[in-house]
């Protein structure tokens, strides 16, 4: 097996990158490092990039179904990975997974309903719910000194109080990071079967789960299959984003026909055939790469941990337990919104994600995203040392 070189930099720019090429049309200064939205600044397996070239030189780019096998590869790789056996009239393809959560706030309630959500989070999760004209609920998420977890009681009061129908679960949780246990997720899934909620557990992160954690679908309890509507991707995963293929899996009948019958009013049919050709290749060829990966982000994980914690001991991180983003706690620096701005980007010349965005009780934090090379990471971190040190 190849060793793939992730301290490789790639140079982003002119490729129309959001991340990389896009700071004076948001409004930030030129030459930042960029470390904000959760795509990675790695190449993807070779056997994506050669696959991707060869449906180029087809040079006919009609409409486009997936592989008969791709179904096939997909099963395999979630029955091996997560021990989840799904069928093939559960899926259903949608060109991301945010789509996919406009289209259940659409099928599964009503305007005006209730959907409940658990800030911080990902920040489309309230997006698609106010953008529908529904009504939002925020179980917001226990901080323990830097410990996440979830506030059961006020979970189940909310959904009673409010006639909650929907629920948007982060598994595992961006931005705070938490894997959710079993035990967890059978409590969050009880409450919603006995008060009839479904739940749409978004599970993009899933394939980067760290040492000394076990993730666990939704789609592994049958006994909330009824009410379960699972989002998968190989766009974290694999670094696809751009490709826009996202695969949706909904075990009960009734709920897969709502949903299908809200995805099909959006007018949107055959996805991108570079998606089609790159998930392929992905899912069957890049498990290796993925492992070696794992390791890099995981070392990155903690280098960024140790330094913070030896350089810059006022702000706070707990080592996330999935994903690539770190949640950064400059509480006790004890600045205002505006001087937060200024220390990050003006002081430390680093674009990172505000940690308002992802509710209210993100603010003083900020989301950085360590899925770049290691020497990147390091001029970050000491940009960010010595802007603390001026302060
Ligand atoms: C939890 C979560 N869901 C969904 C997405 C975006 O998915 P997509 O690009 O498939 O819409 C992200 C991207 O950061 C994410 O973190």
């Amino acid at each position: 097996m190849p060793r793939y070189d992730f301290d490789k930099i790639i140079e982003r720019k002119n490729t129309c990158s959001l991340k990389h090429d896009c700071a004076k049309e948001r409004g930030m200064p030129e030459n930042l490092i960029p470390l904000w939205v959760a795509d990675m600044d790695f190449c993807a397996p070779r056997e994506v990039v050669d696959a991707l070239k060869k449906r180029a030189e087809h040079g006919v780019f009609g409409y486009s179904e997936p592989a008969r096998e791709y179904f096939g590869v997909l099963k395999s790789w979630f029955s091996a990975r997560f021990r989840a056996d799904v069928s093939k009239e559960w899926l259903i393809q949608t060109p991301g997974i945010v789509f996919a959560l406009s289209d259940a706030v659409r099928a599964f309630t009503d305007e005006n309903d209730a959907v409940i959500i658990q800030p911080p989070v990902y920040y489309p999760f309230g997006e698609v719910v106010r953008s529908n004209n529904r009504r939002l609920v925020n179980n917001d998420l226990i901080n323990d000194g830097g410990a996440y977890s979830v506030d059961f009681r006020d979970f189940e009061q909310k959904v009673i109080r409010n006639g909650v129908k929907l629920f948007l679960l982060c598994n595992p949780h961006n931005p705070v990071g938490r894997v959710w246990t079993e035990a967890e997720l059978k409590k969050l899934g009880g409450i919603c079967l006995e008060h009839n909620v479904t739940v749409v557990s978004d599970e993009i992160h899933s394939c980067f789960i760290y040492g000394g954690f076990e993730y666990k679908s939704f789609l592994t309890f049958p006994e909330f299959s009824r009410i379960s509507v699972v989002c998968t991707s190989p766009g974290k995963t694999f670094n696809l984003a751009g490709l826009q293929l996202s695969d949706i899996f909904i075990p009960d009948a009734a709920l897969f026909r709502k949903f299908a019958a809200e995805h099909n009013k959006s007018g949107y049919s055959q996805l991108n055939a570079f998606a089609h050709a790159g998930a392929l290749a992905a899912y069957k060829y890049g498990g290796e790469w993925l492992e070696q990966l794992l390791a890099y982000l995981q070392a990155n994980r903690d280098f960024l941990k140790d330094y913070i914690e030896e350089n810059i001991p006022k702000i706070s991180m707990t080592p996330p337990e999935s994903t690539y983003l770190a949640w950064l706690d400059f509480n006790r620096l004890g600045l205002s919104p505006a001087e937060q701005k200024d220390l990050v980007v003006n002081k430390a010349g680093l674009w990172l994600d505000r940690g308002e965005i992802f509710g209210d009780n993100g603010r003083g934090f900020e989301r950085l995203n360590f899925a770049c090379p290691r020497s990147v990471l390091e001029q970050a971190a000491e940009r960010l040392k010595n802007a603390v040190n001026e302060l």
